[in-house]
């Protein structure tokens, strides 16, 4: 056949590089409904659930049982699953049904009934949900934080340059894992070099990761994945059971924990019995709800690449992030894992989460070039950071974010690399040579720093975790070093675990340490007027790009 040119010119066009796949749902390859899918149903006796979703008791997996036991209210169950699912949905979008009316109805529902009312919403109305049913007031951000070399001093200016950027939460991995316990410390200094109350995480093996986290050296976990079929549970060596007691681990010392699922994790494991990417995911909900977390990093996260090939496959992500915020759980709305080769595919699936607002909008904003970033390249990575504030300035929406000016970015990446060199050389670590230091402040990327000697990066940072290091040396170590600013907000950062607030759903930290949350200052969206808007200071900021014409310029 003849080509036509314009056929052969769409065919080199970025999206025609994606791979699609048509529905499939034996295989599991179906976003928000399969006919295999169960029918919503409860049966109440003497306070128990004898049958969820068209199974009776006796046939439960454990996740049937997990959720019939923890999750839905007996009491309210008879009459929420009584109402109409199509009721339900209007209920939601409609401005004059407050947050905590919803949150009521949906405590008494099943994971079948979630699926079936999130299904009633196009992308505009799940986005109207979200506007109203994020927990939080304002929304929020998080960056990844990683790069090649696993090199501490970047990270840390990395961390700064992040914190000062708006992020709430910074999130680091390793390429080489013995590195986490620097990862850790770099991360926990730099963030506070750049804003003071960032969280941080590391996330690492589970023993390595809840360690770090009990030491001092993060301020939340994240990645306590869960998923929504047993068999996949049990591939992972995992049960409900055993990811609560994980839970309850953290929270024992006062830190912040959210889950992790999201659609096609069990299309990905051979393991989907057929259902529905979100019915799965809303099972998964459930679980992290009876779990005792406070809330979720959902949105298929990682397995992005299987939800964006199904049909509606972005709908169902915005789908299951509402689905999250109507169980009363924090919502950390992914968007953290490239998927496409499309600028324009990868800026439209941002912007369901983006227009109404997220909890944290990226649950990883890659805050490195794609190359240095370690959870397999995000949606959106530093490059992008112009294009984003101008988004942000353009719709006049809160993303999290806000212009810098290059000095003051230099400035901190300066300070956090020097704070980590003060705490490396006074804790008897390997070394950080100036050199080091002054390339990292101004480089890029990994490729424009200077390899470390990481045979003894890996010995010391062995070392430092069987000295028993914790977070209080490194608040010692800052304020003897001479960054005493630095050690007062690391100490702050420790003093939170004592008194829990931020175990509050949706919990972020101001400057000054206060806890921003779902409990203390809830989403009162209830329409125009109502509500978190983009105004005053907040708004001047966002307005402040570089590059602009004046009118004194003229
Ligand atoms: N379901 C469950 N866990 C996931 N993760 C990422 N995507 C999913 C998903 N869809 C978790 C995994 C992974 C980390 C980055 O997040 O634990 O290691
Ligand atoms: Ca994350």
């Amino acid at each position: 056949m003849k080509r036509s040119k314009r056929f052969e010119t769409l065919a080199e066009r970025p999206v025609n590089k994606d791979g699609f796949i048509e529905e499939w749902p034996e295989m599991g390859f179906a976003a928000m409904h399969s006919p295999y899918d169960p029918k919503p149903s409860i049966k109440i006796q003497n306070g128990k659930v004898m049958e969820l979703d068209g199974v009776p008791r006796e046939k439960f997996d454990f996740i049937d049982q997990f959720i019939a036991d923890y999750v839905i209210r007996p009491d309210r169950a008879e009459k929420s699953m009584a109402m109409d699912s199509l009721e339900i949905a209007r209920k939601i979008v409609d401005i004059n049904v407050p947050r905590k009316e919803i949150l009521k109805i949906c405590s008494g529902i099943t994971p079948a009934k979630l699926a079936e009312i999130i299904c009633h919403m196009n992308v505009v109305e799940l986005m109207m949900a979200m506007q109203k049913m994020r927990a939080r007031k304002m929304p929020g951000n998080q960056a990844h934080v990683t790069n090649l070399k696993d090199d501490p001093v970047q990270l840390a200016a990395d961390a700064a340059e992040c914190a000062l950027r708006g992020f709430s939460e910074e999130e680091t991995t390793m390429g080489v894992a013995r590195y986490a316990p620097f990862s850790a410390m770099a991360l926990l200094i730099g963030s506070q070099v750049g804003r003071r109350g960032v969280l941080t995480q590391c996330s690492a093996e589970e023993a390595t990761e809840l360690e770090l986290g009990i030491r001092g050296l993060t301020t939340y976990a994240e990645t306590l994945s869960v998923y929504g079929t047993e068999q996949v549970f049990v591939d992972g060596d995992d049960t409900p059971y055993s990811k609560s007691f994980l839970n309850a681990a953290y929270a024992s010392r006062g830190l912040k924990v959210r889950f992790t699922s999201g659609a096609g994790s069990e299309v990905l494991m051979g393991q989907a019995e057929k259902k529905s990417m979100l019915y799965l995911e809303c099972r998964c909900l459930f679980v992290t709800k009876g779990a005792g977390a406070q809330g979720t990093q959902n949105g298929s996260v990682s397995c992005i690449g299987i939800a964006a090939s199904v049909p509606a496959g972005l709908r169902e992500v915005l789908g299951e992030n509402v689905a999250a915020t109507l169980l009363g759980l924090e919502c950390c709305s992914s968007n953290d894992q490239s998927f496409s080769h499309s600028p324009m595919r990868r800026t439209a699936r941002t912007m369901l989460q983006f227009f109404p607002g997220t909890d944290y909008i990226f649950s990883g904003y890659a805050g490195e070039d794609n190359y240095d970033n370690l959870f397999a390249g995000s949606n959106f990575d530093a490059n992008d950071f112009d294009d984003y504030n101008i988004m942000q300035r353009d719709m006049q929406v809160d993303g999290g974010l806000r212009p810098v000016r290059e000095e003051e970015v230099i400035a901190v990446r300066r300070k956090a690399a020097k704070a980590v060199q003060v705490v490396f050389k006074r804790l008897g670590l390997s070394e950080v040579t100036d050199e080091q230091v002054e390339a990292v402040v101004y480089a890029h990327g990994s490729k424009d720093t200077l390899s470390r000697d990481v045979a003894g990066d890996l010995v010391a940072a062995e070392d430092m975790m069987k000295r028993g290091i914790t977070g209080i040396d490194v608040v010692r170590a800052l304020a003897e070093g001479g960054f005493e600013d630095v050690a007062d907000s690391v100490l702050n950062m420790l003093k939170q675990r004592v008194v829990g607030d931020y175990l509050q759903t949706s919990a972020i930290l101001d400057e000054n340490f206060k806890v921003l949350s779902g409990v203390n200052t809830p989403n009162d969206y209830m329409g125009p007027g109502t509500g978190y808007r983009v105004e005053g200071k907040r708004w001047d900021e966002i307005k402040a790009v570089d590059n602009l014409i004046r009118p004194e310029d003229f």
